[in-house]
């Protein structure tokens, strides 16, 4: 599996949005190490991080999509909240043996990679223009 990787094209220029989106590809990096051991119970602690991490992420930016009067705040926040329901939804299949551990990050893997690189841009591109604006 590919790791993500962050690169600057990810940079919104504010600073906590940024440092958490780091850690976020940290941990799903180290996902997919903990599969290849298979070690079941770190796997359990990091999708509790992860779930608890995601939610704390998601609403920062939503406090910024106030912050900037984001038109496009209610969609995105729909995303946010289709992912951790789908999250939740998937680890269960996973503790029932419907679903392994490493089709499960391969999907969240999928999910941030598509988040981060699609719907986050837009709201980091009309953010720009609302800075830009106010200079
Ligand atoms: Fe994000
Ligand atoms: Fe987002």
């Amino acid at each position: 599996m590919i790791e993500l990787q962050w690169s600057s094209d990810l940079e919104s220029g504010i600073k906590d949005i940024d440092n958490q989106h780091k850690e976020l590809i940290e941990l799903i990096n180290s996902a997919h190490k903990l599969t290849e051991k298979n070690e079941v119970k770190k796997i359990e602690a990091l999708i509790t991080k992860l779930l608890d991490y995601s939610r704390y992420h998601f609403s920062t930016e939503e406090k910024y999509f106030i912050e900037y009067n984001y038109p496009e705040a209610e969609e995105h926040k729909f995303e946010h909240a289709k992912l951790i329901e789908k999250t939740i939804s998937k680890y269960e299949q996973v503790k029932n043996n419907q679903e392994t551990t490493r089709s499960f990050f391969a999907f969240l893997k999928t999910w941030w990679e598509h988040h981060l690189k699609f719907d986050d841009k837009k709201y980091r591109d009309y953010f720009k223009k609302i800075r830009a604006k106010e200079i």
